[in-house]
């Protein structure tokens, strides 16, 4: 978690720096801090909260000629969110200031050794404890670059530091390990960065940093070295496309609401290049080397693991995979995994970064399985270490809450589940083409379909924000939008909710009901409706209120319905998610919460 951004360059430093930290809030914004070299020494100006406060405190610096700085934007690990734990911290003779990413797991063993000799720490943080070892390796005699290189050999854990020092105030320092660091190459400039939207106004030319890399950069040039001995590494620069429009939030109120709408595009994308034509096969290249699984191990977190729990019905049903969907967390520290030789392990994660889910590809290609990743960040860590690797394509998400990351996960889940099916001639070619050309129609019915999806979940807003608790039922393919939809609505607008598969409803949960604990129900029109339609009779017999998300013609009573558009099951999803994501948009904007940034989170979780 955390976001860090570095600058060297000919403009005044410290406002770069701020506007990249801007788009990197949505990886912690607990605090956010700058340093900056003024008159020989490094000025340190921090704030806790969110970078509004920083500004603030800005407005009274004497920053204006620094053309090197730093920044930070916090998510509290080590140590309660407060000024003294944010970032820069200086090392205790002040010479040094470091901002970092990630937990250094030794660092309460370096803080008592550097106590013992006289170092004082001020903060509850790994960061200073390393500012000060970098420091007394530097007054041992090393030079900057050996000092910062030694220190981080003897630290353990995963970051993404920027370093900077008084005696070179025009130089900043960075390395990586097991966290995102990207070095931007402009003309007369260098920015590190957590990520590429913070420095994107100003370069499109990027090096993906490698674990155990180091870098030193000035306006003017730039040197990649190794960890391990200093030697110096070359890298490939490589230029990214993407549209600095799509990292702003191009007229919408909120990232998330602006991310809900794209999805029609974000599934034309995704399916461009992908469809063979005659629309009687995908293509999937990335998967042409690879024998089909005999069992797939889907392993994710979050909305990318309820992603992987609807995927699983199309890789079973289509393709004949048997699929067994876990979550990272878990699958990571199973005593036994037990992965058949012919099995495969699938990694999904927008970001690319979470700790858990990294954590689990490590140790499933440990064991020699192939692990394919589906990412949406290029570049990302899981990106670079799977196996083989899927991108979603989706473009940067910015709001904390998956919005359209889990669309085009689903897209592709169910392009590699035709894929697979195709291959293995299980599904023939007009099977495909019929499901295909459902795909290829969705971005237009979508369109369509939002503004009044949009109004409507505005209208179910004002009549349901009072709730304190809902459920949330499904089922089959509609499980998982369920888990989903609970999901958003507690991360968003922080009422109660949770997922249920309506089946389960009778075996405890449904002593719960009452007029005031309403249950949102996914009631499409497919094989289970008769099922779920029992099941909403069982919580309409409790006198519990009920909106259900159903289509036009079915016969249905309850409180509130809400028709969207038809489509066969299962890809009936693409149309029901948006309307679960709209209704907890609504919720929480309505109830005055904060949409893009909710308590607590963060968009990328790159700890434990
Ligand atoms: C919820 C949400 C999270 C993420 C989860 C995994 O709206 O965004 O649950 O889905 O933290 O993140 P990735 O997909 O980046 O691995």
């Amino acid at each position: 978690m955390c976001g860090i951004i570095g600058y060297a360059g000919h403009r005044p430093a410290v406002p770069v720096v701020v506007e990249g930290l801007r788009r990197l809030e949505y990886r912690g914004y607990d605090s956010a801090g700058v340093a900056f070299g003024w008159q020989g020494r490094l000025c340190v100006v921090r704030a806790k909260g969110k970078l509004a406060a920083l500004e603030e405190k800005l407005a009274q610096e004497p920053m204006a000629t620094a053309t090197c700085a730093m920044g930070h934007t916090r998510w509290a690990t080590h140590g309660i969110p407060a000024e003294r734990n944010a970032h820069p911290h200086l090392s205790n003779d002040g010479t040094l200031a470091l901002v970092h990413n990630g937990i250094i797991e030794n660092y309460q063993e370096i803080r008592a050794r550097l106590s013992a000799i006289g170092y004082s720490f001020h903060s509850e943080t790994d960061t200073e404890v390393l500012v000060n070892l970098i420091s007394y390796h530097r007054r041992g005699g090393q030079d900057i670059l050996s000092a910062f290189a030694t220190a981080l050999r003897e630290a353990h854990g995963a970051y993404a530091v920027c370093l900077m020092e008084t005696a070179s105030p025009e130089v900043i320092y960075a390395a990586r390990m097991a966290a995102p660091l990207i070095l931007g190459v402009g003309t007369g400039e260098h920015f590190v960065a957590s990520d590429i939207p913070a420095f994107l106004p100003y370069t499109r030319q990027v090096i993906f940093l490698e674990d155990g890399e180091l870098i030193r950069a000035t306006p003017n040039s730039y040197k990649i070295l190794r960890l391990e001995d200093l030697q110096p590494v070359t890298r490939q620069e490589q230029t990214i496309q993407w549209d600095i429009q799509a990292a702003q939030k191009g007229g919408y109120r909120h990232f998330m609401i602006k991310e809900i709408f794209e999805q029609p595009r974000v599934i034309s994308d995704g399916l461009t290049g992908r469809i063979a034509p005659g629309k009687r096969a995908i293509l999937l290249p990335e998967l042409d080397g690879l024998p089909i699984p005999e069992r797939l191990h889907i392993v994710a977190c979050g909305t990318s693991y309820h992603s992987g729990l609807w995927g699983r019905h199309l890789l079973e049903h289509w393709a004949g995979v048997p699929v067994q969907v876990e979550i990272a967390s878990e699958f990571r520290y199973r005593e036994r995994l037990l992965l058949g030789k012919n099995d495969m392990v699938l990694v999904i994660s927008q970001s690319g970064e979470t700790a858990d889910t990294l954590a689990a590809l490590r140790r499933a290609r440990q064991q020699g399985t192939t692990v394919l990743g589906l990412c949406n960040v290029v570049g990302s860590s899981i990106a670079r270490e799977a196996s083989a690797i899927i991108y979603t394509q989706a473009g940067p998400e910015i709001s904390v809450a998956s919005t359209k990351a889990m669309c085009s996960q689903m897209l592709m889940l169910s392009m590699m589940a035709l894929y697979w099916a195709g291959r293995s001639a299980r599904m023939n070619a007009s099977a495909c083409q019929k499901q295909i050309a459902l795909l290829d129609d969705l971005p237009a019915m979508l369109e369509e379909a939002l503004p009044s999806m949009h109004e409507r979940a505005r209208q179910l807003s004002r009549i349901y924000a009072q709730a304190a608790s809902f459920f949330y039922l499904g089922r089959g393919h509609c499980f998982a939008l369920a888990l989903e939809g609970a999901l958003k609505l507690k991360e968003l607008s922080y009422i109660h909710a949770e997922g249920y598969s309506a089946g389960e409803m009778k075996h405890g949960p449904i002593a719960l009901i009452d007029p005031d604990f309403p249950t949102f129900a996914l009631a499409l029109d497919d094989d289970l409706f008769p099922k779920v339609k029992s099941n909403i009779v069982e919580v309409q017999a409790r006198q519990g209120k009920v909106i259900a998300l159903t289509n036009p013609h079915v016969d249905l009573h309850v409180d509130d319905r809400w028709d969207i558009p038809s489509l066969p099951a299962p890809l009936s999803a693409f149309t029901a998610l948006p309307a679960l994501q709209l209704f907890s948009y609504e919720m929480a904007d309505y109830l005055g919460k904060d949409v893009d940034q909710p308590r607590n989170l963060a968009k990328s979780v790159t700890v434990e």
